[in-house]
């Protein structure tokens, strides 16, 4: 089966084509993601307006790419017609969208494609609606069914993407209950994973989340306050990694909210707090200065509150795996400190590889290629942004 994959949940517009067959065994012809980190970046955040235009003007060359790349593009030599109308109206909101998708369909055939995956929540509406109603016209125009996937699925099915040796089911199989801590831009949940009845998938709860800022929230907003940059996650980690290797002793100490309570849930604003509290005593040469330091202090604040409850997790629900996903788990603290925990206690650990950490399409394919039998027609699916996982 070859699944074309669309992703537009946040400021990156992401088309994968994998093909996969039956005993999971995947390839991933591409995945390319067109990044809006510029066009995003000097309001230190996602503005959800401008996402969307984006996605508009990126959608149909990032396909075009993404199809090329895959080998599954051919000029045609007559010009389709054909449901013309219908593509119209599906994409009356987006008018820049339609005029390029037009463009497209009249120039190549249609490709060996046999299902569509798509993002439809959670995520900023107006960029999940692009990406739905693109999902939505390509389907009526090809005549090919719809995966609707959820985002946090598709952040934890990352962790199949092992393409090194293909191997799909043998993880699969042996890891259950799994515990899976999801850490991205706009979520902080500790998601519970076991078989359902029945062989029909994975049963997800969730047993804890953020009861305001995501993790990657928080380490985007102390960037911006530290003059970092956004996204800020990977300048934190950077600027920690520096302080590390040429100090030993830290010199700033912040909270670890609720890293002793009973529940399972977080709390991260008042970290973020406590940070611009301590930035705010200081002059702009010290900040500069310890930076370094702050970040250290800041990560490790985060990384101990996430391994704990994790942990905990784990212990209260005999779990056989601990899991991360979402674009946070490309922190190196985080993976290594999990794996050292986890493994200290005997628990099998799987963390995505780098490249699939952050949002793209090929985690898409693979949630969209685990309900390939619950496809919809596109005249039933539609975007949701505060879609749950259970
Ligand atoms: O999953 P993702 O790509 O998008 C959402 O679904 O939200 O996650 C993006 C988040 C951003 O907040 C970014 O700062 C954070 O992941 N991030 C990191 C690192 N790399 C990305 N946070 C900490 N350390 C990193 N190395
Ligand atoms: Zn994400």
């Amino acid at each position: 089966m070859i699944i074309l994959a669309i992703e537009t949940s946040c400021d990156d517009t992401g088309v994968a084509v994998m093909k996969i067959d039956e005993k999971g065994n995947c390839q991933l012809l591409s995945n390319i993601v067109s990044s809006q980190v510029k066009i995003h970046a000097p309001y230190g955040g996602v503005v959800p307006n401008l996402a969307q235009r984006a996605h508009q003007v990126n959608l149909v060359p990032v396909l075009e790419l993404a199809l090329r790349e895959a080998a599954e593009l051919r000029i045609m030599n007559y010009e389709s017609r054909e449901r013309k109308d219908k593509i119209k109206e599906i994409l009356k909101r987006e008018p820049v969208l339609l005029e390029k998708l037009s463009e497209f369909l009249n120039k190549y055939e249609k490709p060996n494609i046999d299902l569509i995956s798509i993002t439809y929540g959670p995520g900023l509406a107006p960029c999940l609606w692009v990406g739905v109603n693109f999902a939505k016209a390509l389907s009526c125009a090809w005549n090919v069914p719809i995966a609707p996937v959820n985002h946090i699925e598709a952040h934890i099915a990352a962790n199949w993407l092992v393409l090194s040796d293909g191997n799909y089911n043998q993880k699969r199989k042996s890891g259950f209950p799994i515990l899976c801590l999801v850490v991205s831009g706009g979520h902080t949940q500790l998601i519970l994973m076991n078989p359902a009845p029945r062989g029909c998938g994975i049963k997800y709860v969730i047993i804890g989340e953020t009861r305001d800022d995501a993790a990657g929230e928080a380490f985007d907003k102390v960037a911006k306050l530290l003059g970092l940059g956004y996204p800020g996650g990977m300048a934190v980690a950077e600027q920690a990694r520096q302080f590390k290797v040429t100090s030993s002793k830290l010199k700033v100490k912040f909270p670890r909210p609720m890293i002793n309570t009973d529940d399972f849930d977080f709390s991260f604003s008042g970290l973020k707090t406590a940070v611009l509290y301590f930035v705010k005593t200081l002059t702009s040469q010290e900040i500069k200065k310890l930076t370094p330091a702050i970040c250290a202090e800041f990560e490790q604040a985060v990384v101990d509150v996430l391994i704990k409850k994790t942990m905990r997790a784990a212990e209260k629900y005999s779990v056989k795996t601990v899991m991360l996903a979402g674009g946070v788990s490309a922190n190196n603290l985080l993976r290594e400190t999990l794996r050292y925990a986890a493994e200290g206690k005997a628990l099998q650990f799987i963390t995505p590889r780098i490249e699939f950490c952050s949002d793209n399409a090929g985690m898409v394919a693979m949630a969209g290629w685990w309900h390939r039998d619950k496809t919809e027609k596109w005249e039933d699916v539609m975007a949701e942004a505060n879609l749950r996982i259970n």
